[in-house]
């Protein structure tokens, strides 16, 4: 039985460019502050009544024509969202209506950045399992409408864009391409150093005056910035040694590692740490920020545009987010 292969991406970015000069605008930050610190350019935000599934259903489009497979092949949906379209139901299914599909199994995969990569080895698993054939796998995020704009929210709302990432994902022919292994790991005593407090289940009231409009409001995601960054550059780290060791390679042996895109910075140094040459890695972060769940398949959409990922190559994926979760894969392309 051949190996998961990624049939084909599609994206879709909102066209409203926000620059960093925009946002100084809004709050007390430059564009200066922000390029330094995060690598920062720009970011696209929706500017019209749309939902992440609605950018999930346009890059899903994509990706169906670019794997050449048509709507009614796909017998599973899962759709990765740290913003989903509703608390209920799933986006997925949203999605799914939006497409025109139906009674095929769809769900989400609360997973925040490493929820692609969880959701790929959820389909990685059903595909392998032979339980489906096809899985349309979307990452999909709207952070615009939910980021704390004033001064007090300026450490948070300046890292985040809009954007969705879609792949269409099948069994190959009996070679050795295709994903070869992931690798996934969770530490939930970190919850709090990243992490949305409401509206949420815990409590007496999921949402109340004092959650919204108090001195220190709990509807926006709060971050310990630097604890995040040190961790992510750890935790990133051990996951691409992981995927390498797992399939008898070294991180020498990588063509390309598209890791997630929550700040240059930690890109920088986890390659510096790594020995690893930057032009080897793929980063968007500084014309979209972070989308969170759609960064991978929105940076694998590019290095298959301007040439980079090619067939044959030995492709590292990582990311590394709230929980804190991190994660990885390694595919031959
Ligand atoms: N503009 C100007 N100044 C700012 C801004 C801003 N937007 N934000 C914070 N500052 C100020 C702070 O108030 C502070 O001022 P002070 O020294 O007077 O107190 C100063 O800048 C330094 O703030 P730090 O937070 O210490 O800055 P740092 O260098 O750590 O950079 C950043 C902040 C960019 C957020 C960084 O810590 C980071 O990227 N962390 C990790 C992000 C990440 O990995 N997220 C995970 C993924 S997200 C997810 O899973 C949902």
């Amino acid at each position: 039985m051949g190996k998961t292969r990624i049939r084909g991406i599609g994206r879709c970015i909102p066209s409203n460019v926000v620059t960093n000069d925009d946002l100084s605008g809004r709050m007390d930050t430059t564009d200066e502050w922000i390029q330094q610190r995060s690598g920062i350019q720009q970011r696209h935000h929706i500017d019209s009544d749309c939902g992440a599934a609605d950018l999930g259903a346009e890059a899903a489009r994509e990706a169906l024509e670019r794997a050449k497979t048509r709507l009614e092949e796909i017998d599973c949906i899962v759709f990765a969202t740290l913003s989903p379209d509703y608390d209920m139901p799933s986006s997925a299914c949203v999605l799914q209506s939006r497409l025109g599909l139906t009674g095929v199994p769809a769900f989400d995969v609360r997973n925040q950045c490493t929820g692609f990569l969880y959701g790929l080895t959820v389909a990685d698993s059903f595909l392998q399992s032979g339980r489906y054939g096809k899985v349309l796998l979307v990452g999909g995020e709207i952070h615009s409408t939910g980021l704390d704009f004033t001064d007090r929210g300026r450490q948070v709302a300046v890292l985040f864009g809009d954007g969705a990432g879609a792949a269409v994902l099948e069994r190959g022919p009996s070679d050795d391409r295709g994903i070869l292994s992931t690798h996934l790991h969770s530490e939930g005593s970190f919850a709090e150093k990243l992490w949305l407090e409401a509206a949420a289940s815990r409590g007496e009231t999921r949402l109340d005056e004092e959650m919204i409009a108090g001195e220190d409001p709990k509807i926006f995601p709060k971050m310990q910035g630097r604890y995040v960054f040190k961790h992510a550059v750890t935790r990133s780290i051990e996951a691409i040694r992981e995927a390498v060791e797992a399939n008898g390679y070294s991180v020498d042996d990588i063509d390309l590692l598209v890791p997630h895109q929550a700040n240059l910075r930690i890109n920088q140094a986890v390659a510096m740490t790594l020995e690893f040459p930057e032009e080897k890695v793929v980063n968007n972060i500084q014309g979209l920020g972070n989308t969170t769940a759609a960064t991978i398949p929105l940076a694998l959409y590019d290095a298959l545009e301007d040439g980079r990922l090619t067939e044959g190559q030995l492709v590292c994926l990582v990311a590394f987010g709230a929980g804190f979760t991190w994660a990885s894969a390694l595919l031959r392309w």
